[in-house]
């Protein structure tokens, strides 16, 4: 199989980016299938940080980098995110980043409805990043969306942003909001549409080109399968398909090309926003993984729920988006605890689950069943060979896959990007 899709088998945050990042020297494009710029990816490279939310992770090493149909696309935010790569030394031009003309684009409306709904909804909210990915993807299935092509016509624009705004001024009328300033929408979509149209094409035709060419494509998925709009934690969920199989239809090759699904999973649980968590640490050590392991937001800065790891979810989400293999990162946040806890199953009103209910109310009240495994003294930051790995931690990597019923393919010990340990080749196997 040469090609690969990268999916985060939890609540994201996995450490797709760094491995994405990783892998893309062995291939020839990175394509974006799903999501907008909710999603945020830090990569490290000899100490030098870069973060990325719309921008497909292959960016940086120069890899082509294909945006596809799937993602919802802040014209704006990719403009500033460009750039602040470009001041960061990053070459980017229309070689090596392309753009699906069929995106549909998250306007600065988008921006306000998500930030008026999560307001309103006060302890209820989902915890969204407020960058419009709901109400962008809304009207996407609701047939009113501004296209990328868009950009190129917006002189025919007006039936179109009639349709777009009368149904956006209902809404905002009821959040006592004016309605949308058509013309002054307009006047900021004159002021973007060169920018992007420079990038913009028919990207399945280059997938096919590149695909004829024998050449290896990665998929890059952001969130996480635990987001998914169907399979997550609905309702505190993203509006897109995370789980591997969108990689096809968000980017415009068959079923058949996505290839090998790699799984990222933290060696713990981390969740941002809000929703049902059933290993969340509320405790010190729960505190001192998260400070450990940094975990705070790219995005948004909000810090993150800490938590065990839950070998239930990993087993489901490995199962639903059909993962061949998974990286395990993070594993050095876990050194020097005196045990470490694994989720193996779920009580909930006195019977026993191995798998986590669909219902909100029951996710939200099942019971974690631990196993408890000795930890490690010794330093896992930094390895790169499995054999630099303390006896104990081995035997936790060994017990995750065993109770996730997928294979380890790599181990991730450190943010840097050479601090990665390969077990299985995806590209090989
Ligand atoms: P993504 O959204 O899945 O790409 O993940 P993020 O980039 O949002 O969050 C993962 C964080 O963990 C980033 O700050 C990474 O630099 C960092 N990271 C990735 N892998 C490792 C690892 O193996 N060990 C440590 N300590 N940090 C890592
Ligand atoms: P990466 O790709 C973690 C979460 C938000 C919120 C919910 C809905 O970095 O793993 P949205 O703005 O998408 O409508 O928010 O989804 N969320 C993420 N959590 N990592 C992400 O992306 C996320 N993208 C969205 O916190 O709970
Ligand atoms: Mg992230």
């Amino acid at each position: 199989m040469a090609n690969v899709t990268v999916i985060g088998a939890q609540w994201g945050d996995e450490g797709k980016g760094k491995i994405v990042d990783w892998l893309a020297s062995r291939a020839d494009a990175v394509v974006r299938f799903q999501g907008g710029h909710n999603a945020g990816h830090t990569l490290v490279i000899d100490g030098n940080v870069y973060k990325l939310s719309l921008l497909p992770s292959g960016i940086v090493s120069g890899t082509l980098s294909i945006i596809g149909n799937g993602v919802v696309l802040d014209p704006w935010a990719l403009k500033a995110e460009v750039e602040k790569l470009e001041g960061q030394g990053v070459t980017i031009n229309a070689d090596n980043l392309a753009l699906a003309d069929n995106c549909p684009v998250i306007l600065p409306i988008h921006r306000d409805l998500d930030g008026l709904r999560e307001a309103a909804a006060g302890s209820g909210k989902i915890g969204t990043t407020g960058r419009g990915i709901g109400p962008a993807y809304e009207d996407k299935v609701g047939r009113r969306a501004i296209r990328v092509c868009d950009l190129a016509h917006l002189d025919h624009l007006e039936p179109q942003l009639d349709r777009l705004c009368a149904h956006h001024d209902a809404l905002r009328a009821g959040f006592d909001q004016p309605p949308v300033d058509r013309e002054a929408l307009l006047e900021e979509l004159r002021g973007i549409a060169d920018f992007v149209l420079h990038f913009a094409q028919p990207v399945w035709k280059r997938l096919k080109k590149v695909r004829k060419a024998g050449a290896k494509i990665l998929f890059e998925g952001a969130q996480g399968v635990l987001l998914d709009i169907d399979h997550g934690t609905y309702p505190f969920v993203t509006s897109s398909n995370t789980v591997s199989g969108t990689a096809a239809a968000g980017s415009g090759l068959g079923p058949n090309s996505t290839g090998y699904v790699l799984g990222i999973v933290k060696a713990y649980t981390t969740r941002v926003g809000s929703g049902p968590f059933p290993t969340e640490l509320e405790d010190e050590v729960g505190k001192g993984i998260g400070e450990r392991g940094h975990e705070f937001g790219t995005v948004t800065g909000r810090q993150r729920r800490v938590g065990w790891f839950d070998a239930v979810i990993v087993r489901q989400s490995c199962s639903i988006s059909g993962v061949t293999g998974i990286a395990l990162t993070k594993i050095d946040v876990l050194d020097g605890l005196d045990e470490v806890k694994i989720c193996t199953g779920y009580r909930l009103r006195g019977n026993v689950y191995d798998y986590f209910p669909s219902h909100a109310a029951d996710q939200a009240e099942v019971e974690p069943i631990y196993e408890t495994m000795d930890g490690w003294k010794e330093s896992t930051a930094g390895a790169r060979s499995f054999a630099d790995l303390p006896a104990n931690a081995v035997k936790y990597i060994q017990r995750v896959q065993e109770l996730i019923e997928t294979p380890v393919a790599l181990v991730s010990t450190s943010p840097e990007r050479d601090d990665t340990i390969l077990m299985r080749d995806p590209f090989l196997d």
